[in-house]
């Protein structure tokens, strides 16, 4: 069995979260629910943080917000004294709507609107993550007519890219992200921001993957680009203050993962830049991080309700739920893999290999092939793990299904923090034939 957090088994035999009987949850909120652990995810903001602050270093970590959004989310990453990165008005919207320091906040993405762009320097937000030439263009524009400065970093593709265990080495990488940094544009960037009058250029970011189980990648992205500011000290007498490092420790969905603590990531990646630093003579900058995923992953899970079965022989049987790739898209997407059990009957021996089927109308909307579980019959909770990244955030209304719930649960006591969709939600933004309206 494989549980994360405070997840545990009661005495009734149901699956307990954050001190809450997720049985008695599904029932009373309702299923499909997402249900955090909330003591897990402060373990690990305190975990990342405490690690810089044992070294000494000054530093920033930003929650990714694109991994779970919403205003109490955003509040618990306040308290914890995290940044945030976000990546769209949307998220923007919700962090200021949640009261989130604007000061802390990073704007990402690789096509923000002018739009966006006014909304986030009039919030007065932190800084900018610039991604290319012609928002960098925009921003000094933008911040002209509204007469205000701002701070950015410049995102840069260093030509690493790491999946898991995995590890591309591109000459010039082929990714819609960033500035490249072996063809020269970084240096480009560099110059152009030089000549600008109302944006200053406070560091350099990179993102080199996701789901990263070692810090092989990290260390060589860090390598990479202090031997680039080496050549922008010497050349163009620019050292960064900030260097960001992204995002994309891995967590164990299954038990095919192995990730390591997050400390460890910490303390490698600040041991390769410090060693760089004393090689090259430098300033040792700000280390800024951007985890997602490893925040709040395994902290999610989503609890469903059974309903049919089809058994094929000899092929396989299909156990279906009451969601599916509407409220997590990931199988259906990247063929990601979860654990689940049923959360009624913990303690109930596996006695056969099912694949669980989405109730979306789709073939592919499969959570999970070929799991071990006890004989499942309708009305039992199926509890999927590690579903707190990409989840709830790429939830969709696919069907017309309407989005779940989303419960905190922590020391015997549940918030419901995110409300389940209704169905006259799903059709508030709809807007009638005028013809049926004038026949009215
Ligand atoms: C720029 C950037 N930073 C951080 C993240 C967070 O990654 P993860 O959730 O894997 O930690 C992402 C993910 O896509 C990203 O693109």
């Amino acid at each position: 069995m494989f549980f994360h957090g405070t997840s545990t088994v009661n005495e009734k035999g149901h699956l307990q979260i954050g001190g809450m009987d997720t049985v008695a949850l599904a029932k009373k909120f309702g299923t499909p629910l997402y249900v955090y652990d909330v003591a897990l995810i402060k373990e690990r903001a305190r975990g990342f943080r405490k690690t810089f602050e044992e070294l000494n270093i000054k530093a920033q970590v930003a929650y990714a917000s694109k991994a779970f959004s919403s205003i109490a989310m955003f509040q618990l990453v306040e308290e914890e004294g995290l940044s945030l990165d976000v990546v769209s008005g949307g998220e923007l919207y919700t962090a200021i709507a949640a009261g989130f320091p604007v000061e802390r906040i990073h704007f990402h993405g690789n096509n923000k609107s002018p739009y966006e762009i006014e909304m986030a320097l009039k919030a007065g937000i932190g800084c900018f993550v610039v991604d290319n030439f012609y928002e960098l263009s925009l921003l000094e524009d933008i911040c002209r007519n509204l007469n205000t400065k701002t701070q950015i970093l410049i995102r840069v593709t260093p030509g690493i890219e790491a999946h898991t265990h995995d590890y591309i080495l591109t000459g010039q990488e082929d990714s819609k992200f960033g500035f490249d940094l072996q063809s020269g544009q970084a240096d480009e960037a560099i110059k152009l921001i030089n000549t600008f009058e109302y944006v200053e250029l406070l560091g350099i970011h990179s993102h080199i993957g996701s789901q990263i189980f070692e810090t092989k990648g990290f260390v060589m992205a860090a390598e990479k680009l202090f031997e680039k500011m080496k050549t922008w000290k010497e050349e163009l007498s620019y050292t960064p203050k900030v260097v960001n490092l992204g995002g994309g420790f891995g967590i164990r969905y299954t038990a095919e993962d192995d990730p390591i603590p997050v400390s460890q990531y910490v303390v490698e990646i600040v041991e390769a830049v410090k060693k760089k630093v004393e090689e090259l003579d430098m300033q040792m900058p700000e280390i800024w991080i951007e985890p997602g995923r490893s925040l709040v992953g395994d902290a999610g899970t989503t609890l469903y309700t059974v309903g049919s079965q089809k058994h094929v022989p000899n092929v396989r049987k299909y156990v279906a739920v009451d969601g599916g790739m509407s409220d997590n898209i990931r199988p259906a997407l990247y063929e990601a893999k979860y654990e689940a059990i049923l959360a009624n009957r913990v303690n109930d021996i596996n006695e056969e290999t099912v694949s669980i089927a989405g109730k979306c109308c789709e073939s592919g909307d499969m959570l999970i092939w070929d799991i071990e579980l006890p004989k499942a019959s309708a009305d039992d909770i199926l509890a999927v793990f590690c579903t707190g990244a990409y989840g709830y955030s790429m939830a969709n209304n696919y069907n017309r299904i309407p989005r779940p719930a989303v419960i905190f649960a922590e020391d015997g006591k549940a918030e419901l923090v995110v409300k389940r969709e209704t169905y006259e939600d799903l059709i508030k933004l709809d807007v009638p034939l005028k013809q049926v309206l004038n026949q009215k």
